[in-house]
């Protein structure tokens, strides 16, 4: 296993070097909103529009052949990246938003039938709710909650019992962007299959923290955003396992998505094109797929357990501050600590870190439902990446403390 150095590490983001308006250097906390990028992944964008800038599947020239092949060798190395078993399981979209919107528009669309049910969780994010309730107000169906306990676990019990024959569609996240619990999904999909209901992962937050084997999860659709994984925003991907993309409808329709048109028919075009209408978003797919080579190099088991270590380091830290209430103390967590301090506003507390360099999120975390469960006024959210540091964690005690003597 190659040694992890994170001081080494941290120079290839170039951002990491910047300092806040105080001169205080940015001790970036808010990986869950997004990641930032390595100098490869913006070097690979501005290499792309300099160089290669051309449409792909359309021109005869150079310029478009090559710009055609980067962008298949991305989706390629995408496949790879999570295992799919092929490029037709790798659709791009624009992120997990309308990966998530995809699936329940098309894949649910002549299936779903009044009080016919969809599950999701407590713990999902808003781009995992409003789908389904859009759903949900078109066809009659009804959307069923799992419950979680006072820790923020999911409870499996309550999972079983929502499932019936009417059941058809099951969609929860890996790790909940609010409150870090990471879901039993093996569980969930194996119990699901036993019937035939399928299963939608929402893998926006764990993506970039372990390993994705989308083959051996055995999942049917499986979504994620570049932005989280150390890419660039505007790009994501959903993958579904082939005959079960081939089955569903196109999502929206276009150039590129049809084989042939007239005014009477459109024939539809092959996996994975039969999902992507319009020029896709051609740069950013190519610096996604050097995102994802770049943490292979370092490796997915290597950025695990640093994370791990930092996670744990930063829990043990925060649990020993007077007044400090971690929110969401499930059995498996992962990368993200949400918290109050005494009863100050989380955006006063933000505000404060912010003076010191140090970046948060606060508020409800786009995941209303499952923050209002533990606070009317939202967390503070701490959220780490592999280049964090035991240092960075130390000057956010420092500065949380701080806030408790100008708050208090
Ligand atoms: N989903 C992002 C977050 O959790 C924006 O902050």
């Amino acid at each position: 296993m190659p040694v992890f150095d994170v001081k080494n590490i941290r120079k290839d983001f170039p951002i990491l070097s910047r300092r806040n308006l105080n001169e205080k250097p940015l001790i970036y906390f808010d990986n869950a909103a997004t990641t930032q990028k390595p100098a490869i992944v913006i070097e690979t964008i501005r290499n792309y529009y300099e160089n290669i800038n051309s449409n792909v599947h359309r021109g005869v020239h150079f310029l478009s052949e090559e710009a055609t092949t980067k962008f298949e060798e991305a989706r390629e190395k995408i496949r790879s990246f999570i295992n799919a078993d092929s490029v037709e399981e790798i659709i791009f979209v624009r992120g997990t938003t309308e990966a998530i919107n995809l699936v329940a528009t098309s894949f649910c669309r002549g299936k779903i039938k009044e009080n016919d049910e969809i599950i999701i969780s407590f713990l999902e994010h808003h781009s995992n709710i409003v789908p389904w309730q859009l759903l949900c107000e078109c066809t009659g169906a009804v959307l069923k909650v799992i419950p979680i306990n006072s820790n923020g676990d999911l409870m499996f019990d309550e999972f079983e019992k929502l499932l019936n024959e009417r059941t058809k569609f099951i969609a929860l996240n890996h790790i909940s962007n609010a409150i870090g619990t990471v879901n039993p999904i093996e569980e969930i999909i194996k119990t699901a299959h036993k019937r035939n209901i399928p299963v939608l992962i929402d893998g926006a937050q764990s993506i970039q923290h372990k390993k994705i084997d989308v083959k051996k999860l055995d999942c049917d659709f499986f979504a994620f955003s570049g932005h989280k994984v150390y890419g660039p925003t505007g790009i994501g991907i959903l993958y579904g396992k082939k005959e079960i993309l081939d089955a569903m409808p196109p999502y929206q329709g276009g150039g590129e998505m049809i084989s042939s048109v007239s005014f009477e028919k459109t024939d539809y075009n092959v996996l994975p094109y039969k999902f992507e209408a319009g020029t896709p978003n051609i740069a950013d797919a190519i610096g996604l797929a050097s995102a994802v080579e770049y943490i292979s190099k370092i490796g997915m088991d290597n950025i695990e357990n640093y994370e791990k270590e930092i996670f744990e380091y930063a829990t043990n830290k925060l649990s020993g501050i007077e007044g400090l209430k971690i929110i969401g103390t499930a059995k498996q967590k992962a990368n993200i600590i949400s918290f109050l301090l005494n009863d100050f506003h989380p955006y006063d507390v933000g505000a404060i870190l912010d003076n010191e360099g140090i970046a948060v999120r606060t508020g409800m975390h786009c995941a209303e439902p499952l923050i209002k469960f533990f606070s009317k006024i939202g967390t503070v959210r701490v959220s780490f990446a592999f280049y964090n540091m035991r240092e960075e964690v130390d000057k956010l005690v420092e500065a949380i403390y701080k806030a408790k003597k100008l708050l208090g």
